[in-house]
Order: C-alpha cells, then sequence, then structure tokens
C-alpha cells in the first residue's frame, strides 16, 4: 500500500505538540510532506524540527507545487477551519480539521456537502472520543446496561482557565468564548450518546462576569478590555424524542474544582459516571455503585489520527464525522443565539 501524503496547514502549538507526533508515529500509512503556515520561516523551523521537507506560507503554492498532498490536517484558528477546508476539499484532498468545524453552522453544513460531493473524508479532531472512559462507556450503550438515555449532564468548566494569550477572548478569530473552546468537546460526547439528534428546544445563557472585571488565573493573566466573550456558558437542549442534555462549560467560574471534565448519563436501567467510570444500577435487589479503576490516559491523539486513516481508507471509524460536525456547530450557533435574544 502507498503512503498517503500529508500537509499541515497552520503551525502553531497544535500542530507542533499533537498532529505531527501522532502523524509520525503512523509512518506506515502516512508521510508528512508540508507545513503551510503564516510566516514562512516558523514554517521552515518547524518543518525542520520534525523533518518535514517542504514548507509554504501560502496554502495555493502548495497545490500547486510537486508535494502533492492527499491530507490536509488544518490547525489554523477557528475562523480560518471555514476557508482552508474548503480550499483543501476542492484541491481533492481529505481533511482533518481541528475543532470546532467552524464559525457558523451554515459554514459546517456547506464542508460537509462539499466533502460529500467530492468524495472526500472530511472529520474533526474531538479526540476525548478515544479516552478509555468513553470507550468502556459505549460498550455499555451497546449491550444495553444503561437502558434508555434520558438526561446527560455534560461539563467542561474550569475555576480560573482564562488564557492570557493567544486569542481565546477574540470573538472575530474564536467565534465565541468557552463555549465554542471546551464545551464543544464534551457536547460531541453528550450528542454522540444522544444518536446525534437535532434539539427541537434550546435554551441557554451565558455570562462574562469573570472575564470582564479582569484577573490571574492558572493560565495567566487576562486583559479585561480584549475580553470580546463568554466566561461561561449554560445550556438545555431538548430532543424530539424528550430526552435532554444539560450542558455546562466555563473558562472562569466560582466553582469548587480547578477543572471538571465529565459526563453524568441517566438511564432507565443503570447510570454512569465517565471520570472514573462509574455504574449506579440495582444489584441483586440493592442499590449499588460499580467503580472500575482508573484507566490509563492512552495516547488519544493518536488514536484519533488512526481513526481518521480508518475513514480515508473506508474502514469503521469513531470519529466525528462531517456531518456530525455541521449538526453540532449548528447547535452551537442555537445555543448563542438562544442567550443572545434571550429566548
Ligand atoms: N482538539 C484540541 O484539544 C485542541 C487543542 C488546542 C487547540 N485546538 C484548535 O486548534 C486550532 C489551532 O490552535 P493552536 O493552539 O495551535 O493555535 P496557534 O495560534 O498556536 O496556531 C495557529 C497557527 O495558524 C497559523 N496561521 C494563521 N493564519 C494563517 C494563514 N492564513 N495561513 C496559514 N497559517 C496561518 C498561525 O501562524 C499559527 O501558527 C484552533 O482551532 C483550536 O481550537 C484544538
Amino acid at each position: 500500500m502507498s503512503l498517503l501524503k500529508a500537509a499541515i496547514i497552520g503551525g502553531g502549538h497544535i500542530a507542533d505538540q499533537n498532529h505531527i507526533p501522532a502523524l509520525k508515529a503512523l509512518s506506515d500509512q502516512v508521510e508528512v510532506v508540508a507545513i503551510c503556515s503564516r510566516d514562512k520561516n516558523k514554517a521552515r523551523v518547524l518543518a525542520d524540527k520534525h523533518g518535514i521537507p517542504f514548507a509554504f506560507d501560502d496554502a495555493l503554492e502548495m497545490y500547486s507545487s510537486e508535494c502533492k498532498p492527499d491530507i490536509i490536517v488544518n490547525c489554523t484558528a477557528n475562523n480560518l477551519h471555514y476557508p482552508f477546508t474548503i480550499q483543501a476539499l476542492e484541491h481533492d484532498c481529505h481533511v482533518l480539521c481541528e475543532k470546532p468545524p467552524a464559525m457558523s453552522g451554515a459554514q459546517a453544513r456547506e464542508m460537509a456537502e462539499l466533502a460529500k460531493s467530492k468524495g472526500k473524508v472530511l472529520a474533526y479532531n474531538f479526540q476525548l472520543r478515544q479516552t478509555d472512559e468513553y470507550q468502556l462507556l459505549r460498550k455499555c450503550l451497546e449491550t444495553g446496561q444503561l437502558g434508555r438515555v434520558y438526561h446527560i449532564k455534560a461539563n467542561f468548566l474550569r475555576r480560573r482557565g482564562i488564557p492570557g494569550w493567544g486569542n481565546f477572548t477574540n470573538k472575530s478569530i474564536q467565534g465565541g468564548g468557552a463555549l465554542i473552546d471546551l464545551g464543544v468537546h464534551i457536547l460531541d460526547l453528550a450528542l454522540s450518546i444522544m444518536d446525534y439528534q437535532m434539539p427541537d428546544r434550546i435554551v441557554a445563557n451565558t455570562y462574562d462576569y469573570i472575564g470582564k472585571a479582569g484577573g490571574k488565573g492558572l493560565m495567566g493573566e487576562w486583559d479585561p478590555e480584549k475580553f470580546e466573550v463568554e466566561d461561561s456558558c449554560f445550556a438545555h437542549l431538548s430532543f424530539p424524542d424528550n430526552s435532554s442534555i444539560a450542558l455546562s462549560s466555563s473558562f472562569a467560574l466560582n466553582t469548587k474544582m480547578q477543572k471538571n471534565v465529565n459526563l453524568e448519563i441517566f438511564g432507565t436501567k443503570a447510570g454512569a459516571l465517565l471520570n472514573p467510570f462509574t455504574l449506579y444500577t440495582e444489584f441483586a435487589g440493592e442499590l449499588t455503585d460499580m467503580s472500575f479503576p482508573h484507566l490509563e490516559e492512552p495516547d488519544i491523539q493518536l488514536k484519533n489520527t488512526a481513526a481518521f486513516l480508518d475513514l480515508c481508507a473506508g474502514k469503521p471509524s469513531n470519529i466525528c464525522n462531517a456531518d456530525q460536525g455541521a449538526v453540532l456547530q449548528e447547535i452551537v450557533e442555537k445555543i448563542y443565539l438562544s442567550a443572545e435574544t434571550q429566548s
């Protein structure tokens, strides 16, 4: 089997720390041929660091060059996910795009439609799907141990985690705050349990009291003058089959834990907590907690990149696909709209 050729667009933190190492570890399937980033010198430095032959600052130049990628990994900022993914699909590449899928539901839907019409794979990097805990949860769901799941509490909360660097508080680059940066990860897991249905009712609230007050937290000091997004978002999603998700996300919240990333799932036969994995059920007539030992954190990026390559090869894959990404982005847009319009 010949190796697929991958190129990275956006040579920042996530490309350097996550995607390039994962692709390199899968060198029996894929070869990283190029990095394209805004600053050509920085792209060259990163390419040299990882032994990658080509460096560009212009994606069109890359497509017309000899390196001819089959795969693009889109590691640019949120507002560039749409244009670089559309361009990559138009150049007949499969795309692994970073989260969130796009800045609007319409953009993500167009990306999914183009991927379909081109016969190319578009998938999103929601790598929490690859944790051992989530895999165990899926087994419980598939074997019917939870019964019918009718409510999920989905939290991605930081107590004081407003990043003091980067674009995180810039609305035009990020598209939003805690929800679009953090909440989307746990929303993806919750939606995957609810078969990625579209809710028919959404009520949401967003806040920026802590962000606008300024301060210092675990991720440095942030500038309240440049704080344009929500520091917390709370949403209730109700589905046509009367199931529901309560989604909470925060960069900053006056709460006990520094970080709380978890799902609590309520089913007719049993409930479950994702971290540490616990089942709440009746056993021999008694209410029982079944705890599982803390599982080792596997290399979830490596597994998600492998899941992407599986999809490119037409194999079964549990990666977040283009249609799911579009549904998720449409929901994110509706959450923000509900919060903005108070309806
Ligand atoms: N899945 C995860 O857990 C996870 C974690 C961190 C970041 N991310 C996502 O990854 C994306 C990038 O995040 P990051 O932390 O690496 O950001 P970053 O700012 O470190 O990197 C972005 C890179 O894009 C480059 N860029 C900007 N404009 C460009 C252009 N026109 N052409 C080519 N390159 C351009 C920048 O120079 C920079 O190198 C974001 O969408 C973020 O949400 C996902």
